[in-house]
Formats: C-alpha cells, structure tokens, sequence
C-alpha cells in the first residue's frame, strides 16, 4: 500500500509525496493549470483528468463556465479525503456538480468512457515516460493507451499529457494516433532554479470524422 503524505514545509508550501518520493507542491503550478487551459482554449466542455494531486488543474477546468463535465480518476483515495478535510484546499471543487471523482487507476477509468464520448483527456498521473513515480504507469504512456484514450475522444478531441522532460518516443506515438502533434515548453522557475517543463498534445483522433455538436 502507497503512503501518501501532505505536509506544510516550512516555507509555507503545501507538499505532496508518495512513498517517500517528491510528487508536486503548491509554489509553482502554472505547468498544471496550462494542461487544464489547453483543453478550454479548443472549446473543450467534457474532460477526465488523470491525477488529482493538489487540485490546480481541475480548479482551471472548473473556472471555466463552459465546462459542463470533468471526470477526475485519482489512485489514492487518501488524496480525495485530505482535499475533503481541507488538508488540501479544494472542498468546494469537491461539491461542484459538474465534476465526478473516481477512485482508481486512470487507464481503467478512460476504458469505462464511452466512445467518442470526451472533448478532452489530460494526464498528469507520473513525471512522464523516462521519469516514473511509479513504474507500472509506464503504460500510460505506451501506445495502447494512447490508442484508448484516442478513440475515447470526439473527432475533434484532445490527449494532453504533462511531462517532465521531451519525448520524442512520445510524440511519435501521439503522431499515429491523432492528425495533429503539438509539443509545448513550459519555463518554470523552482527554488532559484530554471526548469522547464513539456505539455504534448495531440488533437483529432485519426481516422474519425469531426461531428458538429
Ligand atoms: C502530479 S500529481 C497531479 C497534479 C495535478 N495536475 C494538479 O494540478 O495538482 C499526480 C497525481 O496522480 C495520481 N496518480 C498517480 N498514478 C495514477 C494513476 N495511474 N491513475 C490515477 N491517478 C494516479 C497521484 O496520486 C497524484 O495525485
């Protein structure tokens, strides 16, 4: 069993960590909302996240008046309750109508949609493909469930997946699935550090046709 821990440091930020290792804290988080923002800037009205973690990106998705339906797959259920605790600021995400939260892994939570059924899938369950949290979420990142995910989506549907590094296996697969690739840095700066972050997307799902809705 995971042991998930969220403490305040001692210089005030919240922080995140499983089994011991560094997930996220609440200091820098523009890389998480832009995930969330590049869904709504293509119009994007139902959306699962992968990862619920501190919050950020399904609060950018829930700011947003036009989206109708987020579906949030979180692992650890220990997460849910701290955020109902307000451990985790996010009660009130918590009661918001429009959002759904299931306890699980979100390669079965993306099976249990309906086809053709998202606008948009955004996943930031791991650090991505060459940086694993934990080593069976290697499978996110494969093919077979990009595939999923691919036919989970409208015609018009996006995969954003947030990630540590580059990934130019990555990108390879976003590119046989869906019609367009889009590869995004984001400049963050963490603890007097320079780093930068990486949102790869893909939209259009290849070989569907786009239904207006
Ligand atoms: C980096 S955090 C997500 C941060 C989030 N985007 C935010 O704005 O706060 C990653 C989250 O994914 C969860 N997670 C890890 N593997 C998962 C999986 N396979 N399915 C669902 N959630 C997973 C972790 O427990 C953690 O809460």
């Amino acid at each position: 069993m995971d042991e998930v821990v969220v403490r305040r440091r001692d210089d005030g930020a919240l922080e995140l960590r499983v089994n011991g290792v560094f997930v996220m804290d609440d200091l820098e988080t523009s890389s998480e909302r832009l995930l969330a923002r590049s869904a709504l800037d293509g119009g994007a009205r139902s959306v699962l996240v992968g990862g619920l973690g501190l919050g950020f990106t399904t609060r950018e998705l829930l700011d947003s008046p036009d989206v109708e339906r987020v579906v949030v797959a979180e692992l650890h259920g220990e997460i849910v309750e701290l955020m109902r605790a307000a451990t985790i600021p996010g009660a009130d995400l918590l009661d918001d109508s429009r959002l759904e939260v299931v306890v699980g892994d979100v390669r079965d939570v993306v099976v249990a949609q309906p086809t053709g059924s998202l606008d948009a899938i955004l996943l930031d369950v791991d650090n991505g493909p060459d940086f694993l949290v934990h080593d069976v979420n290697a499978h996110v990142y494969r093919d077979e469930f990009v595939a999923t995910c691919a036919s989970r989506l409208a015609g018009d549907g996006l995969l954003s997946i947030w990630s540590m590094a580059d990934s130019e296996a990555l990108r390879q697969r976003l590119d046989d699935r869906f019609e367009q690739v889009r590869v995004e840095p984001v400049d963050v700066r963490l603890q007097g550090r320079d780093e930068r972050y990486w949102i790869l997307g893909g939209r259009r799902p290849r070989g569907r046709a786009i239904v207006p809705t």
